[in-house]
């Protein structure tokens, strides 16, 4: 009785149809600690992992990582989301195309946030899309304490896929972590602080294998990913850390690349590939390799400028079915590049679309021939490093610190409220006095955008796109100029929604506007795009409200000016109803724990 009740409570699937996924999620905290309780790494050792509390990580349906999301191209998705964090929560989607519905899009500028003990039900229908993604809590810093998982779109049954059916999916999160909590590293960032060195470099969640003595305390956690000899399997990497960028490899092993946010990639055999922060790739890994031991897979920091950053390093276990010893020998080694810049932008460059390969439709993904469409519109978005703005640090686009208004842009759109947010962000980079606003970018529904990412910052940036995949079509080093565009790949660019630009280069992508709606263009770097560095692209049809945009949901939650129109919520298993505003708050009921104690009693 009790694992019956239990398992209504958190299971995560309620229902699931060809037509429609149906999900519950409670996405509560969780006493964990991947890295051990502090006195244990005290007493023994690593001069890195000295500083270790108990921390409190964000769990859904008390797994961390998150529970996948399995579905199918053009399937409808309805998640019913439970906030039992004592702060507001959206969960966003990234890389999910949201077509023509912002409203699901999960990010300030389109949806008030969820108040703490309430439900809301994300509800979307997928895109003409297939691939790797991940889901993430986007509000102040939440993603790193957890809240992540993955999203598998699969594609349908009568839709080839360019690879035989691999014998299983292994999903992997690469990222770094810090032992301090949200709310810490949070209060930091308003104080103009860098957050420094990470902790850890965690893989699903759990801490390096004690590959050294020296480096890593006895007694943690690590993840061991268990396979057969022979069989091939497709791992599905994605780096949701805070701001380091990860070389991800298997000891041993090729990892052939065959898809990337959505688009099958030429596939190619890498030994190493450098995973840039909000990044996903797939890869066929074949267990070809002696079966009798173990494997280390590694992901090490890349790009960081103090050198005791390499000893952070994130390790698992690749562990043949019939494996009769450990891993042994030293790690194997990251790309030893000091001295060349361009290999691992020549990485980047060379992952390219594979243009007979049918990804969602069965006509080929390469027919789209995005080469010879004429720009219509360019925006120049430049990086610096940090700017004193008030006297604090802030990150900056074009010199704009982005603070989000409490009325969310879309919703200010829809009830002609005027003053929310401007419309004059820059287009192109200048020396104006650097300034915190709430400004978007107009974009030509219909029309062809080039966006260009200049970074003038010593780091590798990373940049995101909500509603649309965009073809990465140009990088180099060097200041970006119209000229640039001589050297576009204009016949099989990889098209993906997130990517990385290197320290004093650029980067373009080439964006079809075809999805009205509010999109969140930002830094993927949790830390920079806390401190501004953000802007939403407005994409507007003026007719199209219920024509070529969905409309509002409605259940749509309201909040800043509008926050009158909110009708309390009143929980169905209870009649208690909970007034949005502070005071609410503090006497929310856990539905759940009540159920649980209740199943507890009659079992
Ligand atoms: C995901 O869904 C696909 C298609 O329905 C199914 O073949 C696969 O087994 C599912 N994977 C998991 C891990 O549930
Ligand atoms: C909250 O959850 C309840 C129970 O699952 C559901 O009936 C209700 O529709 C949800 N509310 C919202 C706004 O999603
Ligand atoms: C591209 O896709 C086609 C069609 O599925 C496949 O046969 C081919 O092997 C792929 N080519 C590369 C280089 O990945
Ligand atoms: C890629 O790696 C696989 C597995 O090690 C190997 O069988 C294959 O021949 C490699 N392909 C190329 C083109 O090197
Ligand atoms: C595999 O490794 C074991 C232990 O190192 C060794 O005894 C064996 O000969 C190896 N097998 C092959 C096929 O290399
Ligand atoms: C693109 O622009 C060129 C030069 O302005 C023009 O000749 C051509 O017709 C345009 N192509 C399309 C498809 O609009
Ligand atoms: C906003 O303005 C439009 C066009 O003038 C009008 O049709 C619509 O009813 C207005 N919406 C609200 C909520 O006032
Ligand atoms: C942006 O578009 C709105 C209409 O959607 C228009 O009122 C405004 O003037 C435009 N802003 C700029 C800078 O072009
Ligand atoms: C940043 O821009 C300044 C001024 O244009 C330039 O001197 C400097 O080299 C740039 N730095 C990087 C890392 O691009
Ligand atoms: C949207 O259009 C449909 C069909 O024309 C209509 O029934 C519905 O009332 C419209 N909804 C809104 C909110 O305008």
């Amino acid at each position: 009785m009790a694992a019956a009740v239990a398992a209504v409570v958190f299971a995560a699937v309620v229902a699931t149809t060809a037509a429609q996924a149906e999900v519950r999620w409670e996405v509560a905290y969780l006493t964990l600690e991947p890295l051990g309780p502090a006195q244990k790494a005290r007493r023994t050792c690593c001069h890195h992992l000295t500083s270790l509390f108990s921390v409190l990580v964000i769990a859904i349906n008390n797994q961390f990582p998150g529970p996948l999301l399995n579905v199918t191209t053009n399937q409808n998705v309805r998640v019913n989301v439970q906030n039992n964090l004592d702060e507001p929560l959206l969960i966003t989607w990234d890389g999910i195309q949201m077509r023509m519905n912002s409203w699901q899009d999960g990010v300030t500028g389109t949806n008030c946030p969820i108040p703490p003990g309430w439900n809301w039900t994300y509800q979307f229908q997928l895109k003409d899309q297939i691939g790797s993604f991940f889901y993430f809590p986007s509000l102040g810093l939440q993603r790193a304490a957890g809240g992540f998982g993955p999203i598998t779109v699969n594609n349908r049954a009568t839709v080839p896929v360019p690879f035989d059916q691999p014998a299983g999916d292994i999903t992997l999160f690469i990222g770094d972590w810090y032992t301090k909590s949200h709310i810490e590293l949070r209060n930091m960032l308003d104080d103009g602080m860098d957050l420094g060195r990470p902790d850890a470099i965690l893989i699903n969640g759990r801490a390096p294998y004690r590959y050294d003595t020296t480096q890593v305390p006895d007694g943690l956690q690590y993840e061991i990913v268990g396979v057969e000899p022979g069989k091939t399997y497709r791992f599905r990497v994605h780096n949701v850390g805070i701001s380091t960028s990860l070389n991800f490899r298997i000891q041993n092993h090729n990892m052939r690349l065959v898809e990337t946010e959505g688009t099958y990639t030429n596939q190619q055999n890498y030994t190493n590939l450098d995973i840039h922060v909000g990044q996903s790739y797939s890869f066929l890994v074949t267990m070809d390799q002696n079966a009798s031991t173990d494997y280390y897979i590694v992901a090490s920091p890349r790009f960081v400028s103090d050198p005791q950053w390499n000893d952070v390093i994130g390790v698992a276990i690749l562990q043949y079915s019939n494996s009769k010893g450990g891993a042994s020998g030293p790690l194997p080694d990251a790309p030893n590049d000091y001295y060349d810049k361009y290999y691992s932008m020549n990485q980047a460059r060379s992952i390219r679309m594979n243009t007979s390969a049918g990804a969602a439709r069965q006509n080929p993904q390469g027919s789209f021939h995005y080469g010879s469409i004429n720009i219509t519109q360019t925006f120049v978005l430049k990086n610096e490093a940090p700017l004193l703005i008030n006297g604090k640090h802030r990150r900056t686009i074009n010199r704009v610190s982005y603070s989000p208004p409490e009325t969310p842009l879309r919703l200010a759109d829809l009830h002609n409220l005027t003053g929310v947010y401007t419309t004059d962000f820059p287009t192109m980079p200048s020396n104006a006095p650097a300034r915190i606003a709430s400004s978007a970018l107009n974009a030509s529904y219909k029309g062809f955008l080039e966006i260009v990412f200049q970074n003038n910052d010593t780091d590798v940036q990373t940049y995101h796109l909500d509603g649309y995949s965009f073809f990465v079509v140009g990088m180099d080093y060097g200041v970006w100029t119209p000229d640039s565009r001589n050297g576009y790949n204009r016949w099989d660019a990889i098209s993906r929604c997130t990517t990385q630009v290197f320290p004093g280069g650029w980067t373009a992508v080439l964006v079809s506007l075809d999805n009205v709606g509010m999109w969140n263009l930002r830094a993927e770097k949790l830390d920079n795009w806390y401190r501004g560095q953000e802007v939403y692209v407005k994409v507007a049809d003026p007719l199209g409200y219920n024509i070529t945009e969905m409309v509002m949901p409605d259940n749509a939650l309201y909040c800043g000016l509008l926050k009158e129109r909110q009708k309390p919520q009143v929980h169905e298993s209870n009649s208690k109803s909970l007034a949005q505003g502070g005071a609410g708050w503090s006497y929310k009921l856990h539905v759940t724990v009540m159920l649980v104690v209740a199943a507890m009693i009659f079992s």
